[in-house]
């Protein structure tokens, strides 16, 4: 099926867009525990700089949401970005790719030279410590930071393959907080204060309280659909409620494109959804079962010895969200057939 039809007022819209075991107990014994309420009021968090002692450039004031996508030299490997760039990873609709994409474009990113943050912001759900393979690591949480149990560096969790990309989940499965949009900022500015490039925030699904939480502290978002109508819609419309809330650096990603079902007029192209949507494209990722795979093991895709396609896509998509690469690969080098499929069926 191509597509034809328009989601209502997506061009109006986007031609404005400007281009995601045990406790130690240490916590208490360093005697750090404050109330939420303290927190709130100012006094600042165990291992939680206060936004007023951020240096400038940090400062999320007036103005943080216009923004502009951090410039990088060309080859520049790890280069000091001018202002850490907080992007959250969200789609609407659950179950599409937000966590693979955010364990994905976080670890190559992280492989790029430079510090990344992942935020798990699922509250109750959380999975991208498994996707990750960190699930054993997690003994503190946003949420003990947040009552005084831990400091953030205690919480925030070092990847042993890449020592530059960590890992904060804000809840253990069936922790309880009524965490509001003052703490995930809080979070985030404390998470940039340590030098951070780039902080990702992996969205719950739906657009409820945990979606705009999540999207609070962020400057920029990647909207994660699948080429599927219903998946379609749900981005549409969070592409409005990103531009709500200020949020104008937006990007797409079509996670699970089948290029045959999109040769047999199955499946709508990738360039059908983002014409629809029209949400600048990062990228597109083939279905493949080796995501299935890399999840079980908590080893990202990215990670692998021998990139599948998929690996590939995720790679290119996170040269270009850094901006070392604006063009799209030809996917038909690396490979023939198939890829030679897709890499025509993306390309503009
Ligand atoms: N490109 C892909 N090819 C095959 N399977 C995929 C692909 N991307 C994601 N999946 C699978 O889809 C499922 C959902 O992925 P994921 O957990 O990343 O989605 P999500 O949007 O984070 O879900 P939720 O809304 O529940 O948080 C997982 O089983 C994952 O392995
Ligand atoms: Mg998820």
């Amino acid at each position: 099926m191509q597509a034809s039809a328009q989601a209502p007022g997506a061009c109006a819209r986007r031609s404005e867009v400007v281009c995601s075991s045990h406790r130690c107990g240490l916590g208490s014994r360093r005697g750090v525990r404050v109330t939420t309420a303290a927190a709130l009021k100012g006094v600042p968090l165990p291992g939680v700089v206060p936004r007023r002692q951020l240096p400038p450039h940090l400062s999320p004031e007036p103005g943080r949401r216009q923004l502009r996508p951090v410039a990088f030299k060309e080859g520049e490997e790890g280069g000091e970005a001018a202002e850490a760039r907080v992007i959250v990873v969200t789609s609407g609709k659950g179950g599409v790719g937000k966590t693979t994409t955010t364990a994905n474009l976080g670890m190559s990113i992280a492989r790029l030279g430079y510090k990344v943050a992942l935020l798990d912001a699922d509250i109750g759900l959380r999975n991208l410590d498994l996707l990750l393979g960190l699930e054993n690591r997690v003994l503190y949480t946003a949420i003990d930071i947040l009552e005084g149990e831990c400091r953030l560096d205690q919480a925030l969790i070092r990847d042993k393959r890449w020592k530059n990309l960590s890992l904060l989940s804000i809840s253990r499965n069936r922790q309880r907080y009524n965490i509001t949009r003052k703490h995930m900022e809080q979070l985030v500015d404390s998470i940039i204060s340590l030098g951070y490039h780039y902080v990702l925030i992996d969205c719950p699904a739906g657009i409820d309280v945990g979606f705009i939480n999540a999207i609070s502290p962020a400057r920029e978002a990647l909207i994660v659909t699948t080429p599927e109508i219903t998946s379609i819609r749900d981005a549409d419309r969070v592409a409005g409620l990103l531009e709500a809330n200020n949020i104008y650096n937006v990007k797409l990603l079509v996670n699970r494109v089948r290029p045959d079902m999109i040769q047999s007029n199955d499946m709508m192209s990738v360039k059908d959804v983002q014409e629809m949507l029209g949400v600048p494209l990062l990228g597109a990722i083939p279905e493949d079962q080796q995501v299935i795979v890399a999840t079980n093991r908590g080893e990202p895709l990215v990670l692998q010895k021998k990139l599948t396609l998929s690996g590939i896509a995720f790679e290119n998509a996170a040269r270009r969200l850094i901006g070392k690469q604006d063009y799209f690969i030809d996917l038909s080098n690396p490979q023939k057939g198939i890829f030679q499929k897709l890499g025509e069926m993306i390309s503009f």
